[in-house]
């Protein structure tokens, strides 16, 4: 089987392409540079000559704070970017694998979103996010709609990243406790879609590693697997403002995830520690 992968230069399809190969299939993936998903002839193009068995979109807008003053940009890829990417799956009756985000979600719900939960995006980010959704819903009747959250990968910059740079040059940090989330790692996520996509169960998806957390509990857990030592305050979103608003709950209910894969998700805190192993070989070997 031939999967055509877009934006292969990003952090998640930098997991995909390789989890694909191992599987046994035959994985294109197409770079920024290589293929424009907002240039319909070029997408129509690029599936014409390479004649794809499905398409796994991972190319997208993910400046969440700068979409906030460049909405046109974020619209163009995460909205008609995906509408061209499905006419194009539609005309050659071929599945579209789609990532979607918990930003379509305001946050004001006290338990988990399920996949019934409607969306109601507060940031420019996820209203962008929630176009490209509706045009998979409208246009498609073979999808695989996956909404996941607060992804890291070895291949890409990331909030693990970001808290053990600080931690070589501070001494005391705060981080917000108040947005309530599933850290993801993308190698998990990635065989998880692989393993969905050989299921032929189309549909709406939540895929995360299991079990909540908040930034705080994130962040501590971080610095305490890496033996950073440095002082981290709880502090609120409204003490540490940014452009963009984020939601105070996006905790993903995992249903039908574990039913359909017959198997839970690992647990965040397991996807943390074996990350940090792989990124400290990673960095050893000098690789
Ligand atoms: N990162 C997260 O925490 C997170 C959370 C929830 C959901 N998601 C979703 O998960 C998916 C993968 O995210 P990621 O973190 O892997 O993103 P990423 O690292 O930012 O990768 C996105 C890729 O898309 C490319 N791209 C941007 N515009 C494009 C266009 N018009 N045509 C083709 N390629 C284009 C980018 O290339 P350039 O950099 O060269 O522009 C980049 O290589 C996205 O759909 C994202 O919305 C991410």
């Amino acid at each position: 089987m031939k999967v055509l992968v877009t934006g292969a230069g990003g952090m998640l399809a930098q997991d995909i392409v390789p989890c694909l190969l191992e599987r046994g299939y035959e994985a294109i993936g197409l770079r920024h540079d290589d293929l424009d998903i907002t240039d319909l002839a070029a997408v129509r193009s690029a599936a014409g000559s390479l004649e794809p068995d499905l398409v796994i979109n991972c190319a997208a807008y993910t400046k969440v704070d700068e979409a906030e003053t460049d909405e046109y940009r974020a619209l163009m890829v995460n909205g008609f970017g995906v509408h061209n990417l499905c006419l194009v799956c539609q005309g050659r009756d071929i599945p579209l694998v789609h990532f979607s985000t918990d930003y379509v979600f305001d946050g004001a719900k006290a338990s988990p979103y399920t996949i019934y939960d409607a969306p109601n995006p507060i940031n420019a980010y996820g209203r962008s996010k929630l176009m490209g959704e509706k045009y998979v819903l409208w246009l498609l009747n073979k999808f695989y709609l996956v909404r996941t959250s607060w992804l890291f990968g070895l291949h890409g910059s990331n909030f693990i990243e970001t808290m053990l740079e600080l931690g070589q040059r501070q001494k005391h940090t705060s981080v917000v406790n108040d947005q309530r989330g599933c850290p993801t790692w993308t190698y998990h996520l990635a065989q998880a879609v692989v393993a969905l996509i050989e299921t032929g169960r189309y549909g709406v998806y939540h895929i995360t590693n299991s079990e909540a957390t908040t930034w705080f509990d994130f962040a501590k857990e971080i610095f305490g697997l890496s033996n950073v030592d440095i002082e981290v305050a709880p502090t609120s979103s409204d003490k540490l403002p940014r452009p963009a608003k984020r939601p105070g709950n996006s905790v993903l209910d995992p249903y039908p995830i574990p039913e359909v894969l017959g198997r839970e998700m690992p647990s965040w805190r397991q996807a943390l520690k074996e990350y940090l192993a792989q990124r400290n070989t990673v960095t050893k070997s000098g690789v």
